[in-house]
């Protein structure tokens, strides 16, 4: 296979849009979108923007719940990926609905097939990566609609519907999830 050389500020090669959902410090409910995530086990990792509010209040708070939405949520990730908690609780202006978790203290977001309730452990941030905050957490609870378990309760891969984000640092886009 050819390939050309690119200089390309990032390279964002296909990762799942994931909203975040937590209580601020008052008590208020917010949700932001992030597509840097991985997880391994009983922990997961995030990536941040150091100067983001979700990422600000969740240092304090340290409780909060991976949403995964489906295509049908589209202008909701949009929205809660271009306004800030700086501005307004973002839950105001979509329409997704939070709901207290079970095992943290954090809302669930209703209208994700997907969710897992998660604790901060660990803030990592560097002067080699200037502006990035990775968050290192203890996954508490998870969660899954129950038309996407097979009669053995197993999770069945064909009825996910993620939506992967890709970027080049000036092109961007999203990816779908096709029938198999
Ligand atoms: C598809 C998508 C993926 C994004 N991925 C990330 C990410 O991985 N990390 C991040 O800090 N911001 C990411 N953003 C940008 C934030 O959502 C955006 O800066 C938001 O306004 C931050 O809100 P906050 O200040 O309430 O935290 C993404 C936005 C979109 C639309």
């Amino acid at each position: 296979m050819e390939k050309t050389k690119v200089n390309y500020e990032k390279m964002y090669y296909g990762f799942p849009v994931i909203l975040i959902s937590f209580y601020d410090r008052n008590g208020v409910p917010h949700v932001t979108t992030i597509s840097s995530s991985y997880t391994l086990k009983n922990m997961v990792v995030l990536g941040f923007n150091t100067k983001g509010f979700a990422v600000n209040e969740i240092k304090h708070v340290k409780d909060f719940v991976i949403n995964i939405p489906d295509r049908s949520l589209v202008q909701e990730i949009d929205f809660c990926g271009s306004k800030s908690g700086y501005e307004c609780s973002k839950f105001e202006g979509v329409k997704l609905t939070p709901v207290k978790s079970l095992l943290v203290n954090a809302p669930v977001i209703q209208e994700c097939p997907i969710t897992i309730e998660c604790t901060l452990t660990d803030v990592i941030e560097r002067d080699l990566y200037q502006g990035i905050t990775n968050v290192l957490a203890a996954v508490q609870g998870r969660y899954v609609a129950n038309e996407y378990l097979d009669q053995e309760g197993r999770l069945q891969p064909s009825m996910l519907n993620n939506i992967l984000y890709i970027g080049d640092g000036v092109k961007r886009g999203y990816r779908y999830m096709e029938e198999c």
